[in-house]
């Protein structure tokens, strides 16, 4: 059903206040939300976008204690450095809050009171883990405990990190504190709950029947939480930051996170409004039926946009329910899951250092591999690949060759257009089609797509040009090429109106090069654009070259995350059983001097050691450390080696003894040898 909407309020995810924001969060929430709301501007649309931190909630705590600093002083920096990045990336919010402030706190802590005093809450007791060392209950995440599925030692209390196992905490094997080790107990305490049972039928007809047109991966998500029937959910906890719970007897409780963040959207409108009054009242925007509401989430996030905060805004009366909740999947990046905890992540604060004024680029990128429907890669090979063959090659230097020939042969002013070839007429009449396909695109979320269609205009007229040779035909027929490049002129002032709402950066530049001041997406497909005679200044490039270098210097920095991550994990294999010393004793451990060594013909993994093992006489030892060593490197070292091991053939070799190497906790193999010069021969024991 087709409603028609005066106005659209956009919201997209409150980002945890917990680290920096990623790759992650601009592609699946912040850029396609900024495309939608600059969009709508673009058609003259009424909109607002909301955003804001999220500052609440276990996560910025366990940063604090981490870092050894307050909580205040987390949310304090996180927020800054989060602001920031968005700001530099075009994210153009409308407002930009967060929930520690007193507005907030005000407006959520009266939510929830009018909720209770209505009597909408169910009040239970339950036992929860306890850890009587610290004198604190634990959240699911603070709790970790050995998988009762896989058995991994070391699971989360929401979630098996080893085997994907969604789990509760009572689930767990031995519990204990994730901070200290500290064992746990299970201790009474009393909570306020959402009874979302009782939500279930409207939730269904609502979502199921009148809102089939939501993202299958959306409805799917919906479709299973209701399917499974929906259950009183708790809407405070036990901690010591958040928003006290505003009932007498509540000592030492908040609102649980999920609670207050969404109201958070509707306070950061109130906040936006109030200082802004020619924008109308923030209840304008949240209880109009004719207001449209979107959510802009990443796929996390689904069921408390669908099914929670729609019921807590029923249950509170007079707000308008989402529209829509277009949610993305995840983004993967080089193979692996992006982690803040893990700090595997391309962080947006350091992508701006690294990448300087590139930010159209990974908008680009980020839109172009979206995870609309699916979870998705980003590699920096692919971002490389992209950014070159497409934004340089195609979208540049089609703009590059047509204002540069303007130059040459115009000194910049856009000359007449003379009479079409067919060709033209067929270049043109692509254009004029775009205008309707991109809508009807953007409109449905389907920013991936809209975007290929904005680059195929790009691709069109890089053919145009190619294929009209205007450099060629200068010398034959110059009044052919005034028309030529007329068209082209043509072609690249609607580029820069197609391309705004996706890289508005570049959108910008190029219009100042066109000096294009005034521009409405209703210009779009219009074939006369830049008049006869308009004059431009000189051009420079749109885009330029990603260079090898700096993209291996982003992977190098991944591994090297890696790399740390993998030695902080690790832990020493088990002891093995004991043996005694009549056992050990039968081992025939010698130093050997290596005289020569070299590669094994057809092997990757074996070096053949000839050894002098004080015998008077040459031993040959292979050793499967091919990978780890070239074979000059270990000429003249001294070695230690199994004597007695029994000989074997490898590769047509013969093998006596076995060379001693320590496993690293990554696998590498590096070779033991003594710290002193010690004659070839002499016994290790
Ligand atoms: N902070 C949450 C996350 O990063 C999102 C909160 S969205 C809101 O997953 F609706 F609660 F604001
Ligand atoms: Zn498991």
């Amino acid at each position: 059903m087709e409603k028609n909407f005066k106005r659209t309020t956009v919201t997209s995810a409150l980002p945890y206040a917990n680290g920096p924001v990623h790759i992650g969060h601009l592609a699946g929430v912040y850029v396609p939300a900024d495309i939608y709301v600059r969009y709508l501007r673009l058609k003259g649309r009424d909109v607002l976008f909301i955003g804001g931190s999220d500052e609440h909630g276990v996560p910025v705590t366990i940063r604090a204690r981490k870092e050894g600093i307050s909580v205040q002083e987390v949310v304090d920096r996180y927020h800054g450095i989060i602001k920031d990045s968005f700001e530099k990336f075009g994210i153009s919010f409308d407002v930009y809050s967060r929930t520690s402030g007193p507005i907030h706190h005000q407006f959520a802590s009266d939510f929830f009171k009018k909720l209770y005093e209505e009597g909408k809450f169910v009040e239970k007791v339950t036992e929860q883990f306890f850890d009587e060392a610290t004198g604190r209950f634990l959240s699911d995440r603070n709790i970790k405990g050995e998988c009762p599925r896989c058995h991994a030692a070391d699971a989360y209390g929401d979630q098996c990190e080893k085997c994907g196992a969604t789990l509760s905490p009572e689930e767990l094997i031995n519990p204990y504190n994730a901070e200290t080790g500290n064992p746990l107990v299970q201790k009474e305490t009393k909570h306020w709950y959402l009874p979302l049972d009782k939500d279930q039928e409207w939730l269904e007809k609502w979502i199921l029947e009148e809102h089939k047109e939501w993202r299958p991966n959306v409805y799917g998500q919906c479709k299973s939480w209701l399917d499974g029937g929906l259950h009183p959910r708790a809407v405070t906890r036990d901690l010591d930051w958040g928003i006290p719970v505003p009932v007498e007897g509540a000592d030492g409780k908040v609102l649980y996170v999920w609670f207050d963040a969404p109201i958070g959207y509707i306070s950061n409108t109130k906040e936006l409004c109030d200082a802004r009054p020619e924008l109308g009242s923030w209840e304008t925007w949240w209880k109009d039926p004719e207001t449209r509401l979107v959510h802009f989430i990443g796929k996390d996030n689904i069921v408390f946009h669908c099914i929670v905060f729609p019921a807590m805004l029923k249950a509170h009366g007079g707000y308008i329910l989402p529209d829509n909740v277009p949610s993305n999947e995840f983004l993967n990046l080089e193979g692996n899951k992006i982690s803040t905890s893990k700090n595997y992540a391309v962080w947006l604060n350091e992508y701006l250092v690294d990448m300087p004024g590139r930010q159209d680029e990974l908008r680009y990128v980020l839109t172009a591999n979206a995870p609309e429907t699916k979870d998705n890669d980003f590699t920096w090979a692919d971002y490389q690949a992209r950014c070159n063959n497409e934004l340089v090659a195609v979208y540049g230097n089609f703009v590059n060759r047509a204002l540069q020939l303007t130059q040459k042969y115009y000194e910049g002013r856009v000359p007449a257009c003379g009479e079409l070839t067919g060709y033209d007429r067929e270049t043109l009449a692509e254009f004029c089609g775009v205008k309707e396909k991109l809508e009807a695109l953007l409109e449905n979320f389907r920013f991936r797509d809209a975007l290929k269609e904005a680059m195929n205009l790009a691709r069109i007229g890089n053919k145009y040009i190619a294929d009209c040779e205007p450099w060629k035909v200068i010398k034959t027929d110059p009044e052919r090429v005034k028309t030529i490049i007329n068209i082209s002129l043509q072609l690249t002032a609607n580029l820069a109106i197609a391309f705004e709402p996706f890289l508005p950066f570049s959108s910008k530049r190029l219009r100042e090069m066109l000096a294009m001041d005034t521009f409405s997406w209703e210009d779009l497909g219009s074939t006369t654009l830049m008049q006869e005679g308009h004059q431009m200044p000189k051009p420079e490039l749109l885009f330029t070259k990603i260079e090898d270098d700096a993209i291996a210097q982003q992977v190098k920095k991944l591994e090297d995350t890696v790399k740390a991550n993998e030695e902080a994990a690790y832990v020493a294999a088990p002891v093995k059983p004991t043996v005694s010393f009549e056992d050990f004793e039968k081992l025939d451990i010698r130093v050997g001097l290596v005289k020569a060594c070299e590669k094994v013909k057809k092997s990757k993994k074996l070096l053949k050691f000839t050894l002098d093992d004080g015998s008077g006489q040459d031993r040959t030892i292979l050793s499967g450390i091919a990978q780890w060593y070239e074979p000059e490197q270990l000429v003249g070292k001294r070695v230690l080696f199994i004597a007695n091991f029994e000989p074997r053939k490898m590769m047509g070799e013969e093998s006596h003894g076995m060379i001693l190497s320590a496993v690293n906790f990554n696998g590498d193999l590096s070779v033991t040898t003594t710290i002193d010069d010690v004659k070839g021969g002499s016994q290790v024991g």
